[in-house]
């Protein structure tokens, strides 16, 4: 019977011995899994570091950079395109003038009413989704879309379709575009999530053209401009300081208003103003100080465009969510707290940035919006609150990186302009004896409208980069659909100035 009581009471120890060693082996190995997790963040964290010091080598390399391609036709990555815009709305600008906006996930047909006098503009828009197939297909189908909404859209107005005025239309088409006049020029390349080949290298302006004739449209396109071009265009519209222009949404970009003795490459430029905006198509800059990490190499490398728009691939509200998508992946393949690997995480741009965005603001204590979207939007269920805090984590690296680039971009310009306080690229001037002058930069998109902690990034780190000194002097200015209202704006400023004319390039 003693005999029978010690090997039960052995058993019990050997089992319950099993059991302990069976939990702690456990928990070991999920801390381990735990550790290479955070050792995932951690390298993230490393590899997107924005010190002030890197962020100013950044604004060296903009402003050297913007220089080099304002020397010579391909002297560098930025590829400072001619606008032809040389004269900016004023606020005399006065008729009915329509606008088409296309460029981001949304397309967009505008109506202005200028009265001639500056006023706060009220302009009828409508947008709509860009049908997936025309961003591929082909040009015809795409130009022939944006003509029947414009058909459309005027049916229901107040003005007639055919009518016997012929109606000025402003056409701001947000890709690279080397501009043969204010109202023609050459698609160089698509970019975002177009790649239409037969348009590559062709008339735009011409192509739109055609499609209204198509349809019977009364309607000539009186200017053709980059998104950037018509919101620096409704930004002095309403505040004469505007300098500059920026988006920051699908894609990102920015002008500025150059001197043409600057122009070195198109030496001779004149135009009666003495400037004219240059499309710098900043999303194409490239710095060996930009702070790449592996995700960043792998998303290019996987991407239609390779090599190819490296700045905006760390902006722009296109990549910013595949960027995070891959990180999760990559920890998801380490350890086991997503559950087993979900299949979306394979998907290209399964991740979309409103949906990053919203993950990123929930600020509910159990972050009941990230497990939502990792639930809805990658098929990842009941994560725990703890590899949730990590997803928060995993957006604000990426999300505060791009800002802060965003933010060095902007300087490069206003230091390329002598507007950054330090007496301009080549001046050795110190701060304290520079005038400031009140410098305003219109901004648009939806990453620096939508996305709260994009915007205070991106001040904080303006901040930062000039001094509280020289940044106070600086105003970013967000305009209200200003790409194409500021179309509409030009397409009224240029048909009745004929600039256009006064520019010869020579
Ligand atoms: C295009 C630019 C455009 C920007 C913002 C970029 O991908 O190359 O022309 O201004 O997106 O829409």
């Amino acid at each position: 019977m003693g005999k029978v009581v010690l090997g039960v009471a052995v058993g019990v120890a050997v089992a319950a011995c099993a059991v302990a060693a069976l939990v702690v082996g456990r928990r070991v190995r999920s801390r381990k899994k735990w550790k290479r997790v955070v050792g995932v963040l951690k390298e993230l964290e490393e590899s997107c570091e924005t010190t002030v010091g890197r962020l100013r080598q950044v604004v060296d390399a903009m402003a050297v950079e913007m220089h080099a391609g304002l020397a010579s036709e391909g002297g560098s990555k930025l590829k400072m395109l001619l606008t032809f815009v040389d004269d900016l709305p004023s606020g005399s600008e006065k008729g009915i003038f329509y606008a088409l906006d296309l460029g981001g996930t949304n397309f967009r047909v505008l109506r202005v009413e200028l009265g001639g006098q500056r006023s706060d503009l009220d302009p009828d828009v409508v947008q709509q989704p860009i049908p997936e197939q025309l961003m591929t297909g082909k040009s015809e189908d795409l130009f022939d879309f944006i003509a029947s909404s414009l058909y459309q859209f005027v049916e229901k107005g107040n003005d007639s379709v055919q009518s016997l005025v012929t109606k000025e239309l402003g056409f701001t088409f947000s890709f690279p575009v080397k501009q043969t006049s204010v109202s023609s020029g050459v698609l160089i390349k698509w970019t975002k999530a177009f790649a239409i080949k037969d348009m590559v290298g062709k008339e735009v302006a011409g192509a739109l053209q055609q499609a209204l004739d198509r349809k019977g449209l009364n309607m000539r396109v009186a200017v053709l401009v980059n998104d950037t071009v018509g919101t620096l265009a409704l930004g002095h519209y309403h505040d004469a300081d505007t300098v500059a222009a920026v988006i920051i949404g699908t894609g990102t970009n920015a002008c500025y208003w150059e001197r043409t003795d600057a122009i070195i490459k198109c030496q001779g430029l004149l135009t009666t103003s003495g400037g004219l905006v240059v499309n710098m198509e900043w999303g194409n800059f490239w710095s060996s100080h930009l702070p790449r990490t592996s995700y960043d190499i792998k998303l290019d490398a996987e991407s239609p465009n390779p090599n190819d728009q490296g700045f905006e691939k760390m902006i722009s509200g296109m990549y910013l969510g595949d960027i995070v998508r891959r990180v999760i992946l990559r920890m998801s393949e380490q350890s086991d707290i997503f559950g087993p690997v979900s299949s979306s995480l394979y998907l290209p741009f399964a991740l979309r940035m409103p949906a990053m965005a919203a993950m990123h603001g929930d600020d509910s204590p159990e972050l009941m919006e990230v497990a939502r979207i990792l639930n809805d939007v990658l098929d990842i269920p009941d994560v725990p609150l703890k590899a949730r805090k990590l997803v928060v984590k995993i957006c604000d690296v990426v999300t505060r990186r791009a800002a802060r680039l965003a933010a060095a971009g902007i300087v490069g310009i206003l230091k390329k302009i002598g507007r950054d306080g330090s007496g301009g690229i080549t001046g050795g001037r110190s701060r304290s004896d520079i005038k400031m002058r009140r410098t305003v930069v219109a901004v648009e998109g939806s990453l620096y409208t939508q996305c709260t902690m994009f915007r205070e990034y991106l001040h904080e780190a303006l901040h930062e980069i000039l001094g509280e000194d020289i940044a106070r002097h600086v105003v970013i200015n967000v305009t209200e659909d200003g790409s194409g209202t500021g179309a509409a704006l030009l397409a009224a400023s240029h048909s009745s100035s004929g600039s256009v004319d006064n520019i010869q390039p020579v």
